[in-house]
């Protein structure tokens, strides 16, 4: 394999699916900057990668927190790093009727799933202009398809990124830089547990749940091939197409009955 000197930028690399895209990119010969919240778990993943011949770099970071966001871009910039992808991969989701959540942990999330993607875009982008080349990997969802009832906050956060991920693609056209939005359908990562998620209908039949490899490979192969997204997984493929045909509210209720309690 090829050692690339370039650096991927992923954030949530040290879990499910950031951890498998983590991982093709080292496959692959690039220098990874890996962030996440969990020391420990930073330097057992960066051990992991190493052993594929390329450098890493740990950066642990609390993403609810702005002023961490960005002093991730303050700290590359003083080694003189300018990464050439960017993999917004971070996100969390929040469990139950909006009316009984708590809207700090909810306030957190949006600040997660949407403040961060966008100030470390804007610093990527101020970067990588002047240089022509880059590319941006957002994780979006199926969830960005459809009002979630149950997990209304963390659907609208996924709808916001895949509007805004189509949006800037556009604006970048001739720039040399690509965005791609990668839509999982339901995964086996640790994002249900961390969601207290758990007792949902949709976690019934645990073998619904997609492989977290497969979904980092179609994100990656979308992402190399500068298409604008992909939905990753033929059944996930065919829900998509079921809500588009779905008015807003018959689609809410529907992903209500999907992801209520399974004692309800
Ligand atoms: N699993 C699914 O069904 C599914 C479906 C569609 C889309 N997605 C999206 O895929 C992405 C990855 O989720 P996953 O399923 O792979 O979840 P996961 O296994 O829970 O991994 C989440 C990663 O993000 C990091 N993280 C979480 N909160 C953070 C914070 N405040 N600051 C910094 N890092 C943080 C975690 O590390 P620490 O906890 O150590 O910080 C971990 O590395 C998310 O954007 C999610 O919305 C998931």
């Amino acid at each position: 394999m090829e050692i690339k000197n370039q650096y991927v930028l992923i954030t949530g690399a040290t879990s499910g699916i950031g951890y498998e895209l983590a991982k093709l990119f080292a496959q692959n010969g690039y220098h990874l900057i890996i962030v996440s919240r969990s020391h420990e778990q930073l330097l057992e993943k960066a051990n992991e990668f190493k052993q594929y011949g390329i450098k890493v770099i740990t950066l642990s970071k609390n993403l609810f927190k702005e002023d961490e966001v960005y002093s991730i871009y303050s700290e590359l910039k003083l080694n003189n790093i300018s990464p050439e992808i960017l993999v917004n991969d971070a996100g969390q989701g929040v469990y139950g009727k909006f009316e009984d959540t708590d809207i700090y942990r909810e306030l957190d999330i949006v600040n997660l799933n949407i403040g961060a993607v966008l100030i470390l875009t804007k610093l990527f982008l101020k970067d990588r202009i002047s240089k022509g080349s880059g590319r941006i990997l957002n994780l979006a969802s199926i969830a960005s398809k459809t009002p979630g009832s149950w997990h209304s906050v963390y659907h609208g956060t996924k709808a916001f990124i895949l509007s805004w991920s189509e949006a800037i693609r556009e604006e970048l056209t001739n720039t040399g830089i690509t965005v791609t939005a990668l839509l999982p359908g339901p995964t086996d990562t640790d994002f249900f547990n961390k969601a207290h998620m758990t007792r949902s209908k949709i976690l019934k039949d645990k073998d619904n749940l997609g492989s977290p490899a497969e979904v980092a490979q179609d994100g990656y192969n979308a992402l190399m091939s500068g298409e604008d997204k992909v939905i990753s997984g033929l059944k996930n493929k065919l829900t998509v197409a079921m809500s588009n045909l779905a008015s807003d509210s018959m689609a809410a209720h529907r992903m209500g009955k999907m992801q209520e309690p399974q004692d309800v």
